[in-house]
């Protein structure tokens, strides 16, 4: 077997081109939106995933800002900023890149982000908001990975899914988004993380198989289920010398695992543009929570 490529490209295409719209009405109503991306302690060439995010809030007309804090800088001077851009009237949407460095509370830094600018939907108020299946801010990733399910399985009902990694980010909000007693959702979830005991066994029992670990080509087709939907969020950045790199890879191991499953999404082209997509419409939800829908 050779797996189908999962692409998230046209997907996310889609739903951009819809985004714009609303931005494009925003927009006529005199109103410019801003988004403020706070880094800390990055390396001097940058973020990729901070570069994208930018980008695509730029191309829609968003006035994108990255605040950059050095890996050093103190709880109270990132508290003050996040602070000052919750009360700043021209900023509809605030990101914290994470993971921040060991010393500076991610918890206590998310709850100092205005609930209605929190577009990473990482803010408890939201958090709570979406366990209980409200409206509201959710985290883009999953929001993506849902909807490749949606177009290439359709209805999710009652399918056995095993996820790999339980971050606040990944892992442990599409597990609620997947097991959510909504039409067309209703999956039965496991979900894994490293003290999982026998993860390729455990891996072995899903229909979908999502892995968001972090560790490049960890999965290898001896953790897949002849047949099974693999989704691969796992992104690496590989130097490559000019004119060719710098290279992508995932946390599948895809020469590995295309032999064995159905439809893998690729690295890069699948769950990336669709993270970016949700996100910008995140922030379309924002703008017109802060400014009014029109
Ligand atoms: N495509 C996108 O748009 C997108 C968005 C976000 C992240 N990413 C990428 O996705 C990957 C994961 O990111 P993340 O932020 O979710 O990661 P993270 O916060 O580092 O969490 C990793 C998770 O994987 C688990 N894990 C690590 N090694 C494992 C192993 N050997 N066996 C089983 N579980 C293991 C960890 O378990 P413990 O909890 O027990 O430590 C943790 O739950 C990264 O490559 C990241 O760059 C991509």
């Amino acid at each position: 077997m050779t797996a189908t490529l999962l692409w998230g490209k046209e997907a996310a295409a889609e739903i951009r081109a819809q985004v714009k719209e609303r931005f494009d009405r925003i927009a006529a109503r005199g109103i410019q939106p801003g988004l403020a991306i706070v880094t800390v302690g990055e390396t001097p060439a940058g973020n990729p995933y901070v570069r994208s995010k930018s980008r695509a809030a730029e191309e829609l007309g968003v006035r994108a800002r990255v605040e950059r804090f050095p890996g050093t800088t103190t709880e109270d001077a990132l508290h003050a900023k996040l602070r000052e851009l919750s009360a700043d009237r021209g900023v509809h949407g605030i990101i914290l890149q994470l993971p921040l460095p060991s010393h500076l509370p991610e918890d206590r830094h998310l709850e100092d982000i205005a609930p209605i600018k929190d577009v990473d939907g990482l803010h408890p108020l939201n958090v709570g908001r979406w366990v209980h299946g409200l409206p509201g801010h959710r985290p883009a990733t999953p929001l993506g990975v849902l909807e490749l399910l949606r177009r290439h399985c359709g209805d999710l009902t009652g399918k056995r899914v095993v996820i790999i990694g339980r971050s606040r980010i990944v892992g442990r909000p599409l597990s609620v988004f997947l097991s959510e007693r909504s039409p067309g959702l209703n999956a039965t979830v496991t979900l894994c993380h490293s003290a999982t005991r026998d993860l390729k066994s455990v891996a072995r029992e899903a229909e979908i198989l999502v892995v968001a670990i972090g560790r490049r080509r960890a999965i290898t087709s001896e953790y897949v289920r002849p047949g099974a939907v693999v989704v691969d969020v796992g992104i690496h950045e590989i130097p490559e010398p000019p004119p060719g790199g710098p290279r992508f890879e995932g946390d599948v191991d895809m020469a590995s695992v295309r032999s064995v499953a159905s439809a893998v999404t690729p690295v890069p082209g699948g769950v990336g543009p669709m993270t970016v997509a949700f996100l910008v419409r995140n922030l379309a939800d924002a703008v017109e929570a802060q400014e009014g829908a029109r």
